[in-house]
Parts: C-alpha cells; sequence; structure tokens
C-alpha cells in the first residue's frame, strides 16, 4: 500500500456526530488479512458487526482471537459509552454495553473510511476517541400518512439513523388523509381508511391530483420494520393520533364521530373539525382493540397518541360529550381531552407501555407519566405550560417547529438554524433539564411525495441535527460545517439526493412565502440531478 495515499487520506478526524473528546496521534493502523479481531463476551453483537461491514467492504472476514483489535467491556461507563484508543499495532475499543460498543463500530466505520475500502486493507489514524451521548433519545419522526413510505423506504432511513447514531424512528401511522397500518380487527380501517380519492398539490399551475392514493404496512412489513430496527439499535414508537387528525379512521368507522356521518378520507391538508367522540364509550373501546393490535406488532415501551390540532366544536353540541363532561365534573373540553388520554394511557400502562403526546394536549389534569412532545412556537401557542410541566418532573421531548420540522424548505430552517437551536427551552431549571429526554426532527409529508423528495428534505439537516442530539459539544456550526464534507461522500457514495449548496445565513422571507403560497417544490427543482457514478446499495442488510 502506498504510504502517501494513506497520509492524504486519512489526516483529518472528521467523525459526524462530534465525539466528546477527540485526540488524533501520528501514524496509522493498517487492516488487512493478518489483522486479528475479538472481544468480551457481552459485546459479542457489536464485534460480529464489525467482521460484518469489513467482509462487506473488503470481501474477507478477521479471524476471531485475541490479537490486533480487543472489544473490552468496561463496568464503570455507562451503556452507551465507549472510548476506542488506535495505536499503530493495536486498536482498544472499551464500551460500558453492547449500545456502547455499537456506537464505537459506527465510529470505527467512519475513522477507517469504509465505504471508500479498495486495496484489500483499511487505514486508520492513530487516535483516541471518548464519547457518550447528550440526550438518551434521538429520533426522527416520519409522517407516512399524507404519502406512504414502504418497508424499503424505511429500512433506508432505520440504516442513515443507525450510522448517525440516532436511536429513535417515531412513525406517524394515520392522520386525516389516510390510515396506514394492518388493523385485523376493523378491515374497513384498510379497505376504506388507507385510500384517497385525490392529492392537494401546491406545484405552481398544479392544485389537485385525481388520482387515487393509498397503501398501508401489513402486519408482515411491520415485523420486518421492527426487526430490521432492533438489529440497528433503533426503536420504533407507533403513534396512533388522537382525538383530531382521525378523519381517515372515522370514514371507515362513522360512529366514531360525534355526529355519525359518513365522511370521504381527506384530500385536502389542514386541521379537520371531525374529530373522534369522547362521550361513547364505544369509542374508547374502538381504541383500546386497535391499540391492543398496535402493542402486539410494536414491541417499544413508548406509545404516541398524537393529540395535537383537535378543535373541539363538534364535543360542545354533542350529548354524550354533553353527558360525558357533566358526570365527570369536567371544566371545559381540553380537560375531556385530558380524560380521553387518562383512560387510554391507564389502559396501556397494563400492558407496561407509557404514552407520548404533542403539547396540545397539555392540562393540569394529565397524567404525570405521559411525556410531552413539543413542537409548537410562540406565535401558535406559550411554551409556558410546557416548561412548567418539565419543571415540575413530567419528561419531555423537544420538536421545535421553527427549528427541526424538516417538511419545510431550506429557505425557511437552514442548516445553520437547526445546527445553532438550543432545545432547553428558556425558563427551564437546572433540575427541569434533566427531564429533557431528548429530541426529535419531524418530516411530515403533505408536501414529500416521492423518495427523491424525502431524501432532499432530510440530507444534509439530518447530519447537524444528529450531532445536536448527541454530542453535548456541538457548539461551532463552522468546525461542523468543515467536518460534515466528509460524510456528503458518504451520501455521495449511497447515491443519496441530499440538497447542495443550501447553507443560508439566515431565513430567506421572500422564498418562504413563495413555499407557502404557490410552490412547495421550487427549492427540490431548481437542484439537478447528481449524477453518481455507483449508484449501489449499501443498504446495511444483514
Ligand atoms: C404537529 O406538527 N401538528 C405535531
Ligand atoms: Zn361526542
Amino acid at each position: 500500500m502506498n504510504n502517501n495515499n494513506i497520509i492524504e487520506r486519512s489526516n483529518v478526524l472528521n467523525i459526524i456526530p462530534k465525539p466528546t473528546k477527540c485526540i488524533q496521534r501520528d501514524g496509522y493502523f493498517i487492516l488487512d488479512r493478518q489483522t486479528c479481531l475479538f472481544g468480551d463476551r457481552q459485546l459479542e453483537p457489536a464485534v460480529k458487526q464489525f467482521n460484518w461491514l469489513i467482509n462487506k467492504c473488503l470481501n474477507y472476514r478477521l479471524e476471531l482471537h485475541k490479537g490486533d483489535i480487543y472489544f473490552a467491556f468496561e463496568s464503570t461507563m455507562s451503556p452507551s459509552q465507549y472510548e476506542i484508543s488506535v495505536g499503530n499495532i493495536s486498536i482498544q475499543v472499551k464500551a460500558g454495553g453492547v449500545l456502547g460498543a455499537f456506537y464505537a463500530v459506527e465510529t470505527l466505520r467512519q475513522l477507517f473510511e469504509m465505504d471508500f475500502a479498495s486495496n484489500g486493507a483499511l487505514v486508520c489514524p492513530c487516535c483516541l476517541i471518548q464519547d457518550k451521548p447528550r440526550f438518551t433519545h434521538r429520533g426522527l419522526s416520519l409522517d407516512i400518512a399524507r404519502h406512504f413510505y414502504n418497508k424499503e423506504d424505511i429500512s433506508f432511513i432505520i440504516d442513515q439513523l443507525a450510522r448517525l447514531k440516532m436511536n429513535v424512528l417515531h412513525l406517524h401511522l394515520c392522520d386525516d388523509q389516510g390510515f396506514r397500518v394492518q388493523i385485523d380487527k376493523y378491515p374497513q380501517l384498510n379497505q376504506i381508511g388507507s385510500y384517497r380519492e385525490g392529492t392537494s398539490k401546491r406545484n405552481g399551475t398544479v392544485k389537485f391530483d385525481t388520482t387515487k392514493y393509498g397503501g398501508y404496512l401489513t402486519k408482515i412489513d411491520v415485523a420486518y420494520i421492527v426487526d430490521y430496527a432492533r438489529r440497528r439499535n433503533v426503536d420504533i414508537i407507533p403513534e396512533i393520533d388522537i382525538p383530531g387528525h382521525t378523519v381517515a379512521m372515522i370514514a371507515s368507522c362513522p360512529q366514531l364521530s360525534c355526529k355519525g356521518e359518513q365522511v370521504p378520507v381527506s384530500t385536502r391538508w389542514g386541521i379537520s373539525k371531525t374529530i373522534l367522540c369522547a362521550g361513547k364509550q364505544s369509542t374508547y373501546q374502538f381504541l383500546y382493540d386497535v391499540l391492543d393490535e398496535v402493542c402486539q406488532m410494536f414491541p417499544s415501551r413508548l406509545i404516541h397518541l398524537g393529540g395535537d390540532e383537535a378543535p373541539k366544536d363538534s364535543w360542545k353540541t354533542c350529548p354524550d360529550c354533553m353527558a360525558k363532561l357533566q358526570e365527570l365534573g369536567l371544566q371545559d373540553y381540553k380537560q375531556l381531552q385530558a380524560y380521553m388520554f387518562n383512560q387510554i394511557a391507564s389502559y396501556l400502562s397494563k400492558k407496561g407501555k407509557t404514552v407520548i403526546c404533542w403539547n396540545d394536549c397539555l392540562s393540569p389534569m394529565l397524567d404525570q407519566r405521559v411525556i410531552v412532545q413539543h413542537w409548537t412556537n410562540r406565535l401558535m401557542k406559550s411554551p409556558m405550560p410546557t416548561i412548567e410541566n418539565i419543571n415540575g418532573g413530567r419528561k419531555a421531548i423537544i420538536s421545535h417547529f421553527d427549528y427541526t420540522y424538516f417538511d419545510y424548505p431550506y429557505c425557511r430552517t437552514p442548516l445553520r438554524k437547526v445546527y445553532t437551536y438550543n432545545p432547553i427551552l428558556k425558563g427551564i431549571s437546572k433540575e427541569g433539564e434533566k427531564n429533557v429526554i431528548g429530541m426529535e426532527c419531524c418530516l411530515w409529508t403533505e408536501f414529500i411525495d416521492s423518495r427523491a423528495k424525502l431524501e432532499f428534505n432530510l440530507f444534509p439537516r439530518l447530519l447537524a441535527f444528529a450531532e445536536k442530539c448527541w454530542s453535548s459539544n456541538a457548539d461551532d456550526y463552522d468546525d461542523y460545517l468543515s467536518r460534515s464534507r466528509q460524510y456528503y461522500r458518504v451520501l455521495d457514495r449511497q447515491g443519496i439526493n441530499y440538497a447542495r449548496n443550501m447553507e443560508y445565513r439566515n431565513v430567506d422571507l421572500i422564498k418562504t412565502a413563495r413555499f407557502f403560497l404557490r410552490d412547495a417544490n421550487a427549492e427540490f427543482n431548481a437542484q439537478p440531478t447528481p449524477v453518481v457514478d455507483i449508484k449501489e446499495s449499501t443498504s446495511d442488510n444483514q
């Protein structure tokens, strides 16, 4: 192997997300057929994963016996913590658990530049890396209701999350425009609720597409996705959004609404006043039945019940809702929503599940165990209830509309804005800070109707976001930008359609207005389709 090449290729450590500590030393470790690999029993799955990656890029596996590369369990470290020490002749990995060892493998993948392997050997600069996550919850929320993304798309996303040390994929499974998961007890949810008769568009002159649109994840698809994610340490959190955003459910089972009238699955976006009836016991039974199946499919300890954007107009004139309010002695219909959530949260807690809701749903009555996901900006809602709840002990996930909604164009949510966001809302106390368990970025898909656009909206913002979730020291945007360039090559190598040259200094209000008023695809259409040398499947499909 040519030594000059080695030095040119690997003389800077550009790890994304940024490790807690990273010191480069002189020299290189060369991995080739003679290198051997071993590890403590607790870390075996990560050792196997490392060897699997070696095989994928070099077409041979390392022999498993003590020698050059060793993964050691270190009981004084936390489970996700790791340290990598690379010397000229050996690599020592220490990890506090198998999770930490997996994260070490992802770092080694970048250090060895495994996506660009050639010559039958790999080279890694000598270094010391110490690392652990800032937040325990590092997620992406993906809406597969407005536009459907299938198990291949979802597996692709899981691969990308795992590479970036993210550990949550929150699937928004149903909304007014579609119900997207198989439920056996109510087949009409799929026969009717999974299809709509057209789709609103905002493509300049095109305002509506009359093509029938639909699809859903079967139970077999979900089993595949859950297993795929489990093997990459990604937790899939299902969301069944109630009581609003339920037109597709109500179109399938009209008795679920207050009036019981037949409605079609929505073809237009926005907030609907057709919501579930909170007064009829049959609504609760229906939800228990659906959630029983959802819990069977998704083993996550967490389950999302939405609770956002639910106008209560129909409740105010519904005899059943009014009677329920009276019976319970509640003061208003916001309390009725909290009652509904408490009933379901307590049903689900018997199955070992903890509920998450959007911050719209907060109420002093809401069960203290429910985790809040904060999304609104100040113009929509005061953040005070969220802050008070966090300071009062409620756990929270932050998904700020202005900083982490990647369905919006880069002119409104530029990279810099994503990277410089502080998720610890002003007013959260030192004690309260511990209740912020993490962050999620969101991809709502009203105007994301293709895999190419999904990739465009997600990348490169996901890199910046992953670093905010993982790294306690993500505070230098220019340093981030220069480090991230190397990861762009990884995106190129995978043929990912990431947004190029979208680094706005500030929000561009004129372009943002164009997105809202005329053309949701302006940025996407302005970018020429990249020419990719090798459009190969780099999916980690082991
Ligand atoms: C939301 O964006 N409605 C949670
Ligand atoms: Zn009602």
